[in-house]
């Protein structure tokens, strides 16, 4: 059997730790592209350098050349630029939507048959933008935001509780942004409700400091934005399609109709396995909730008018 391919454009905190958790899952061989000369290169000669450490049976190189990428089984988008302090993702639109859509006319060159998962900042935005320029179908193209928001939300569960993370499962739908609608009716510990373990003050609070998890981060970084658990969701997310796990996970997806909306990039649950995005699945929401959604729809329109695309 053959071993899956995966190419990561970007090798920046993003990319670099995207391809730490691929290598240690041992999920495939590895393609580390970026446009900076030696980057890619010396962060994969050091990876591929662990290897024997922990035994991860893969092979990791780093190029500049696009040619390098061919053929790949699925290929991550994290190139462009981080937010910083004071910076909302949005600020990020024109500089990323030039560099995401230059990058994605070259990976489609040379992987035409790859599954495309977007990192790239503002997520929704750029995720459409990657499936404009490449018209790939709708279940190969999608971004990754949902598993990130749902990911941070659990830990702040857990961390109230005192319990497992293991145990804390949580969902997170909506724009990766301000509109982001984390669920605590959809949230358990072991099945057990949230709301039956926790005050709604300390819920709320839960709720807000998830949707503010990024700028969270950046707050303390200054120089960047977060990429440890962007990147383990980025593995998980990889995992699901390459091993057809058939997941249940809140991904950026196309929908075309459902939710009432259509041609916009949003945070869904869905069936994530061998053929990427397999179904969408429509929860019944709750007014403020489908108000909330509306919001994240109209967010992103404006950033897609932006664009001009
Ligand atoms: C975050 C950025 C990366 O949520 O979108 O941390």
């Amino acid at each position: 059997m053959k071993r899956k391919k995966i190419t990561i454009i970007g090798a920046g905190n993003v990319g670099a730790a995207c391809a730490h958790w691929l290598v240690v899952r041992e999920l495939g061989d590895i393609v580390l592209f970026d446009a900076i000369d030696g980057l890619a290169q010396g962060k994969a000669l050091d990876l591929f350098e662990a290897t024997p450490v922990d035994g991860c049976d893969v092979s990791i190189v780093g190029t500049t050349n696009y040619k390098e990428t061919a053929n790949s089984d699925i290929v991550i988008i994290a190139a462009g630029l981080a937010r910083k302090p004071g910076m909302s993702r949005d600020d990020l639109l024109e500089q990323n939507g030039s560099i995401v859509s230059f990058v994605t006319q070259q990976v489609v060159k040379y992987s035409p048959d790859a599954f495309l998962l977007v990192v790239t900042n503002p997520l929704d935005a750029m995720t459409y933008v990657v499936k404009q320029v490449s018209g790939f179908p709708k279940n190969r193209v999608m971004g990754m935001a949902g598993m990130l928001d749902t990911a941070r939300m659990r830990s702040f569960i857990a961390l109230e509780l005192q319990v497992s993370v293991e145990d804390v499962s949580a969902l997170v739908l909506g724009g990766h942004g301000l509109s982001m609608l984390p669920l605590a009716r959809y949230s358990t510990v072991s099945g057990i409700p949230l709301t039956a373990l926790m005050s709604p003050e300390k819920i709320d609070a839960i709720i807000e400091r998830t949707r503010n998890g990024g700028a969270e981060i950046v707050s303390f970084l200054k120089t960047g934005s977060a990429f440890y658990a962007p990147a383990a969701a980025v593995g998980r997310m990889v995992e699901a399609i390459l091993k057809d796990k058939k997941r249940i996970l809140p991904v950026a997806a196309l929908l075309e109709g459902e939710y009432g909306i259509s041609g916009c990039y949003v945070g869904v649950p869905v069936k994530l396995g061998g053929q990427g995005v397999e179904e969408i699945i429509e929860l019944d929401l709750l007014p403020e909730e489908l108000a909330a959604f509306e919001k994240s729809q109209q967010s992103f329109r404006s950033l897609i008018k932006r664009l001009k695309i």
